[in-house]
């Protein structure tokens, strides 16, 4: 069915076609004027890479470890909110997909489908992500389910204690669940297979939360809802305390200031993750690309240093790398994916990043991506 998808573009245009409005500009969309998410791709797309030639490249490898473990390229997916609304159990797509292409899948509290309803679905263990609540006795609930639910690492999310206005979602009037309205009918009738999965389906709030705080089945907006019930006190004391909780391996996700990835680093932090969110927070910030370098050079050699926000392929991977990245991390370009064609399109989604960051490489003449440095880079 995807023989004609040739790039992470084309699945976004399958997704945008087949996913109503609201729900495809939650996952495209940045916040605001749109700089940082606008820069994120430019940045990127600035960086040339340095054309080599007659190096026997026969024999490529793009294995390598995160956190210790070993995946079969340096990329995870993402936490993203609101992923089974993209497709009909949509988590549990990207978590069995993930695992069956040997790269780890991050679940968000913001999810659809719960902590426990991934643990059932897949047999190897997957990722936490973890927004704190102004009800601390609820954050520490879900820590506890991660553990009930053996999941190997936990990614704390530094960078929105408050959420970043995202235009569209507002002017979309995007609600969990998904409402029936006058103005979104018309979209919603010309979507049938997703109304179907989604609309008809069994899941269509927020599996973590629902019945577990107020409101959280019921959303007017999820913007008004972030703003009552996520922690704007959350400061890096609080580290401490879900480390106090967590025994696993703990990610911080959300850095891109030097002076922050000093202090994160040395909670012990055992990944940090240069990331702004993919544009969707403070607009007028910096890409993410650019502030890499400057934190691989400060933290690099105490912690993993992770990038995330921008990568729509092969190359911006094989980009993040050569500024000194140990992995990279994707939100948008799986949801495009996912949005598209279910797991099918996840797959295709990782096949594409694959095969472009294989190409890429066999072009510079690395053969080993845990080689790849800033001497590709022209
Ligand atoms: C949540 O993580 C969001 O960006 O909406």
């Amino acid at each position: 069915m995807l023989n004609t998808v040739t790039c992470i573009e084309d699945l976004r245009q399958l997704a945008m076609r087949r996913i109503p409005r609201a729900i495809f500009h939650y996952g495209d969309r940045g916040s605001y004027a749109e700089q940082t998410i606008t820069a994120n791709s430019a940045d990127l797309a600035r960086m040339r890479l340095r054309q080599r030639v007659m190096i026997d490249v026969s024999d490529r490898n793009l294995a390598t470890t995160m956190l210790g473990e070993p995946v079969s390229m340096p990329l995870g997916i993402a936490p993203t909110g609101l992923t089974g609304l993209f497709h009909g159990s949509g988590e549990i797509i990207g978590a069995r997909v993930a695992q069956s292409v040997g790269i780890p899948f991050c679940l968000s509290t913001m999810s659809i489908c719960s902590i426990e309803d991934v643990a059932g679905a897949v047999d190897k263990p997957f990722w936490f992500q973890l927004y704190v609540m102004r009800d601390r006795g609820f954050s520490k609930s879900l820590v506890e389910r991660a553990i009930a639910a053996k999941c190997s690492a936990l990614m704390l999310t530094l960078d929105l204690q408050i959420q970043g206005q995202r235009h569209q979602d507002i002017k979309n009037g995007l609600a969990v669940p998904p409402r029936l309205t006058l103005g979104n009918a018309l979209d919603i009738m010309g979507k049938p297979m997703w109304a179907l999965r989604v609309l008809m389906g069994p899941r269509k709030s927020f599996g973590n939360l629902a019945g577990r705080l107020p409101d959280a089945n019921s959303l007017t907006t999820l913007s008004q809802w972030i703003a009552g019930q996520f922690d704007p006190s959350l400061n890096w004391n609080d580290v401490q305390w879900i480390r106090s909780l967590w025994p696993g391996k703990l990610i911080l996700k959300g850095v891109l200031d030097v002076e922050d990835a000093r202090i994160a680093a040395s909670t012990g932090a055992d990944a940090i993750v240069v990331s702004n969110h993919g544009g969707r927070q403070l607009d007028g910030a910096p890409s993410s690309i650019s502030v890499l370098p400057d934190i691989v050079a400060a933290v690099g050699d105490k912690t993993e240093v992770w990038f995330d926000s921008g990568i729509r392929s092969g190359q911006d991977m094989m980009r993040a790398l050569a500024r000194g990245a140990h992995a990279c991390l994707i939100g948008k370009s799986w949801l495009y994916g996912l949005g598209a064609a279910g797991e099918e399109g996840v797959r295709k989604a990782l096949e594409i990043l694959r095969k472009e960051l294989d190409v890429s490489m066999a072009l510079c003449g690395v053969k080993d991506v845990r080689n790849i440095d800033s001497s590709v880079i022209a």
